[in-house]
C-alpha cells in the first residue's frame, strides 16, 4: 500500500471526515453475511452506526485507517479505547471483492501500529467463533490471551514499546 507491496496500487491513510460517504458506500455494499460477521449481529443497515463512529474519530480515543482504490474505500480498520487511556478494541472490515487476499492482515498490522503511535498499549478484538477469516487474522497477530465463550472469541494483544 502507498506504493509498497503487497498492494502498491492502494492508498492507506487515516480516515478523514470527507471520507464519510465512501466509507458508508463500502458498508452498504457488503453482503448480509459480511455485515453479520462484522457487527456480530444481524445488521440490515449499518449507515447510522458507521456515521456515528466516524464522528467519534479524534486520534486520541478513537482512530481509523482506510484503504482506497482510487476514490473507493475498500477497507477500514478502527481502534476505539474503551476507557480513557485504556486498551482499545479493534475492528476491521474489508470489502467483499477484496476479502481473503491478504488485505485484512496488512491493514490489521498497520492499525495496530497506528494505535500504538497514539499511546495504546493493549488491543482487544471480539469476533464470532464461526468467523474463520477473523480468527485466522487474530491468531496471526499473536494474542497474549484468548477467551472463548461459545459464540464469541475475545483476543488480547500487547503492543510492544
Ligand atoms: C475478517 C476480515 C477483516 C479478514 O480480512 P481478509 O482480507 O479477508 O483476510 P486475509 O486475506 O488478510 O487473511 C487473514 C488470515 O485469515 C485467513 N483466512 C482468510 N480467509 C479465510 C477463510 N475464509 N477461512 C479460513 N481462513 C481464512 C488467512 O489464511 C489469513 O491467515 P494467515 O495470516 O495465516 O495467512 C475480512 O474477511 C472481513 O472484512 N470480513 C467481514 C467483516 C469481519 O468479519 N470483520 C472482522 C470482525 S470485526
Amino acid at each position: 500500500m502507498n506504493g509498497r507491496e503487497p498492494f502498491p496500487e492502494l492508498e492507506l491513510r487515516p480516515v478523514r471526515a470527507a471520507d464519510c460517504e465512501a466509507v458508508v458506500a463500502m458498508f452498504q455494499s457488503l453482503s448480509p453475511r459480511s455485515l453479520y460477521l462484522r457487527f456480530l449481529t444481524l445488521m440490515p443497515d449499518p449507515t447510522s452506526l458507521v456515521v456515528r463512529h466516524l464522528a467519534l474519530v479524534d486520534e486520541h480515543d478513537h482512530g481509523a485507517l482506510v484503504v482506497l482504490d482510487g476514490d473507493e474505500v475498500v477497507a477500514i480498520s478502527q481502534w476505539d479505547r474503551t476507557g480513557h487511556d485504556g486498551p482499545a478494541e479493534i475492528a476491521t472490515t474489508v470489502a467483499d471483492a477484496w476479502q481473503h487476499h491478504g488485505l485484512g492482515r496488512a491493514l490489521a498490522r498497520a492499525v495496530a501500529g497506528d494505535a500504538h503511535r497514539h499511546g495504546v498499549e493493549e488491543l482487544t478484538a471480539r469476533v464470532l467463533s464461526e468467523n474463520r477469516a477473523a480468527q485466522g487474522l487474530a491468531v496471526g497477530q499473536r494474542p497474549v490471551a484468548t477467551e472463548f465463550d461459545g459464540t464469541e472469541t475475545s483476543f488480547t494483544f500487547e503492543l510492544a514499546s
